[in-house]
């Protein structure tokens, strides 16, 4: 009885000190629960190793999708600006093509008369001494010569006019920027009569036309008759 007393004083003790000492008191669980500890935190390391690996990974794409963007952008900028620089040129060229025609023009018209003398030799100019109009200020009395103010369309005439006398004639040309663009022969055997030349003609800025003395005979023209005059007209049609 004595023996299973001691028993169970011995049991109550022992169970006394299991329950009074807390489960860390003992090195083997201190070290179990660190090992614990330790493996979560490796995994969680690895853990977070992934995630910023995944996360570089991410970026990486990220930054390769916004070079392929920008590169994308820039050549279809590059693109667009060579499409406009060639509508500008087609634009530009439309432009300048009209811009002559639109352009308003001075208004040009001259009339002179009254050939210097009766008997201009061959190849020379026929020089029309007196201007009865001239708007735009471009025919020189003292040399016969036309000099276009504005490039465009022209409309000349030159009459001549033969002198009294037999077998008279001239053969004339109105000649514009140093080429024939309208010829004439008057020939009299005795009666007294004027014809005409006529030239349209497109000139450039600056460019000259004057009525030449081909050939003749000897004092073939009327000069500053009353009825019959010998003349030499332009006009600037657009
Ligand atoms: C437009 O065209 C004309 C003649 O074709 C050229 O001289 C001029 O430089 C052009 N202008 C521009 C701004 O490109
Ligand atoms: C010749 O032309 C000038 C202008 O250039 C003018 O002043 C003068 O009156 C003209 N002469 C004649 C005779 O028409
Ligand atoms: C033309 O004749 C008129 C009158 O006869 C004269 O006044 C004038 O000066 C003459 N003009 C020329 C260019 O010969």
């Amino acid at each position: 009885m004595e023996l299973r007393m001691n028993s169970f004083i011995i049991l109550i003790c022992l169970l006394t000190h299991l329950v009074a000492c807390e489960p860390q008191c003992s090195k083997f669980d201190y070290e179990e629960k660190t090992l614990a500890k330790m493996i979560r935190t490796e995994i969680l390391v690895e853990q977070v190793m992934s995630d910023i690996k995944q996360l570089k990974q991410q970026t990486n794409d990220a930054v390769t999708s916004m070079e392929r963007m920008k590169t994308e952008l820039r050549e279809s900028i590059q693109s667009m600006h060579a499409e406009n620089a060639l509508k500008f040129e087609e634009y530009n060229n439309t432009i300048m093509k009209w811009k002559d025609r639109l352009e308003i023009k001075p208004d040009v018209v001259f009339l002179a008369k009254d050939p210097t003398t009766q008997s201009p030799s061959h190849g020379s100019t026929i020089i029309f001494g007196t201007t009865m109009y001239d708007v735009s200020q471009s025919y020189d009395n003292s040399s016969g010569t036309f000099t276009a103010p504005v490039a465009g369309v022209y409309a000349f005439t030159a009459q001549m006019c033969l002198h009294h006398g037999k077998s008279k004639y001239i053969y004339y040309a109105i000649v514009a920027n140093g080429k024939k663009v309208s010829n004439s022969l008057t020939y009299n055997k005795d009666t007294r009569f004027c014809n005409t030349a006529q030239s349209f003609v497109a000139l450039d800025k600056g460019q000259t036309v004057h009525v030449s003395a081909l050939s003749t005979s000897a004092v073939p023209l009327r000069q500053n008759h009353s009825r019959e005059w010998c003349t030499f007209s332009g006009i600037l049609i657009r």
